[in-house]
Parts: C-alpha cells; structure tokens; sequence
C-alpha cells in the first residue's frame, strides 16, 4: 500500500498506531484478503475448512485447486460473507468480512459455483434486472457493452434457458461485473464446459484482471491453474497444504528433470540398471530422473553410448499435476481423485 504520512492521514495513522498497540494486526503490504486460522465446522461432525491462513494481493489470479469436497466453496463463501466460519479472522478489501460486510459489498463480484440463470429471461433483460437490482443505473448502450465484452452479443435477445452451457457461464460473469467489482469470485467457472467454452472464459478471466480485478478462482482443472493462476493454494480435506506460484510449487515440490525414452520397455530398463542408471517405466517408456539439469548433458552422453532401440528421447520437467500427485498421492479426474 502506498502510505505517505500526510498531515490528512493522521488520523489513519492515529487508528494503525491505535490498533497495534491493542495487538490488532495491521497488514502494511497491498493485500486484499487476509485470512487467518479461519476453521468452518458442519454438524454434526464436518470439519470444512481446518484452520487455514492467506493472504491475497491485489491485481492477481489468486487459485485454490482442490478435488470435489476439498473446502473451496465454504471457504470463498466465507469470504463472499455469505458464511459464518467458526472461528478465524477475515479481512476483505481492509474491512472486517464477519462485522463489516456491507462496507464492502458494492466492490465485490461473485460468481456462484453451478450458476444458472433465470430461464426466461433473456441476457439483456437478465443484465438490466440485476443492475437495477443492485441499484447501478445501466443505459442500453452500458448493458451492450458488457454483453459484447463477454461475447453474448449475438445470444442478446435469447431466452437463458436455451443458452450453451458455456454462454450461460459467460452470463453469470457479466453479472458478477454489473459493479465493476474490485474483487471477483469465481466459484468453479469453467466445471463440466467443453474444451472451446474453458478457452472463452479464460480469455474473459483475464481480461477482468487486465482491468485491475483482483480474482478468486476456484477449480479443480490443473491446467487452469497453470494457464491462469499468479498464486494457487492447494487445499485438501479443509487444509492448504502448499501455496506459492505455479512454478514455484513445481521447483518445490516436483521431482526434477526427466528424460525419457519412448519405447525401449523392460528389457532397455534392465540394460540401464545393469549399468547403474535407475528409472521407471510406464507403458513401455523408461524415464530417468536427473535432480538437476545441468546433469542432463552428461546422462544424454552415457545413454546414447548403451546399445537399445530407441523410438525417440526428450525431456520433460514436472508439471503441477506430479506436484499434486505427490502432494495428495492421487490424480483427479473432473474433481474426483483416482485410486
Ligand atoms: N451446508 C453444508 N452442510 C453440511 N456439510 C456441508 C455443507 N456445505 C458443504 N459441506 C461439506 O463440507 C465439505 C466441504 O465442501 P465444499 O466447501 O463444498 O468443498 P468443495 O467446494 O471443495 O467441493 C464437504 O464434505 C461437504 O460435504
Ligand atoms: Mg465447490
């Protein structure tokens, strides 16, 4: 946050001073949500989200990847301030998320998880309704502009009920941005969309950052993360178990650079081993790990000199999907983890 002391800023300054010495925290950085050992129980016995802490920064794709029940939806709830967590502070764009919510409200965006829009109503009467609705006064030419902007244009006057599964998606995010939201939501925006339909909303996603949202989006699809996150946080059974960048997460906690050897099966597997190279194998391709890659030249040299039929060699770093498996010990497929 820029902060320059002003004589005008006093009283603000007055307020922080105020607030540490009552051993309130006061967060200096440029930090839109802050949350801090927040925990969500159901009864009887449901622990949702288990004494979690973040903190967002502003103007970024902040993710929380996790499979179906992991503790994404209560958790953005709570921030949405839909929610009451059990215990745990909340600060949302420098308000207090449990007290304060109404401060804060008009700069928020939220795209529910499953949305669906009304049926009979078309895009544009939809748009108009719930820009009245929030008391936003919105000109024909405003409520175009959006729908243009999340390519609705030509659906404009279609009833919502006969929408593609992804136009209605784009739907519910032009309703998420009737306020030009500060901070957006987006609760699983792209679950169950054809591969076309995820494209278009990633490109919207990030032309809302472009215009300086900051965003929350939850997903379970790897590569969401890896085409749109600036941050993820990996949650799992109510628990962040990791967070950072996505290449960051893949230098922590992937296993290095491999090279692989398309085709050489078990027996190009045992020459290996029988000249102390060790590796794994999956349907017929034998992989070797280096555990760093200026190793690889020289591995390159000594594999080249055994004497198997190759198909073909390349190398291939971790993606955040072995860093999940190693993290969780399974894949997901759509949410639901693979035993
Ligand atoms: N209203 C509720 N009442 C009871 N249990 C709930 C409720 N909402 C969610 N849960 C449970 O809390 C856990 C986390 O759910 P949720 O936050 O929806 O996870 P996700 O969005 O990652 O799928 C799950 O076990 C789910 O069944
Ligand atoms: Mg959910």
């Amino acid at each position: 946050m820029g902060y320059r002391f002003e004589f005008s800023n006093l009283i603000g300054e007055w307020d922080a001073l105020w607030s540490i010495t009552r051993g309130r925290q006061v967060h200096m950085s440029d930090s839109v949500i802050d949350v801090r050992g927040l925990c969500k129980r159901y009864p009887p016995n449901i622990t949702a989200v288990d004494d979690i802490s973040f903190s967002i920064e502003r103007g970024r794709i902040y993710s929380i990847l996790g499979p179906n029940g992991a503790g994404k939806t209560t958790t953005v709830e709570i921030l949405e301030g839909l929610r009451v967590p059990t215990s745990g502070e909340v600060t949302v764009l420098g308000s207090d998320a449990l007290r304060n919510y109404g401060h804060i409200r008009k700069k928020v965006g939220v795209l529910p998880q499953n949305f669906e829009p009304f049926d009979l109503l078309t895009p544009f009467e939809a748009v108009k309704y719930w820009s009245d609705l929030f008391d936003i006064p919105k000109t024909r030419i405003d409520i175009d502009r959006l729908l243009d902007e999340v390519g609705l244009s030509d659906r404009k006057k279609v009833m919502s009920k006969k929408l593609s599964g992804g136009e209605k998606r784009k739907l519910g995010i032009a309703l998420s941005m009737v306020n030009d939201p500060e901070l957006l939501f987006l609760d699983e925006p792209t679950t169950g969309l054809d591969p076309k339909a995820r494209r278009d909303l990633w490109e919207l996603i990030e032309k809302a950052k472009k215009r300086g949202a900051t965003i929350v989006l939850t997903t379970h699809y790897l590569d969401e993360v890896e085409k749109l996150a600036d941050d993820v946080a990996i949650m799992f059974n109510g628990k962040i178990l990791v967070s950072g960048s996505p290449g960051e997460l893949v230098s922590r906690y992937g296993s290095k650079t491999s090279i692989v050897l398309r085709g050489v099966g078990s027996a190009g597997m045992r020459e290996l081993s029988c000249r102390g190279i060790s590796s794994t194998e999956k349907n017929g391709d034998v992989t070797v790990s280096v555990s760093n890659p200026s190793e690889l030249r020289a591995m390159f040299a000594k594999l080249s000199s055994i004497p198997i039929d190759i198909e073909e060699i390349y190398t291939r770093r971790d993606t955040l999907e072995d860093v999940f498996l190693n993290l969780v010990g399974a894949k997901m497929d759509e949410g639901v983890l693979q035993k």
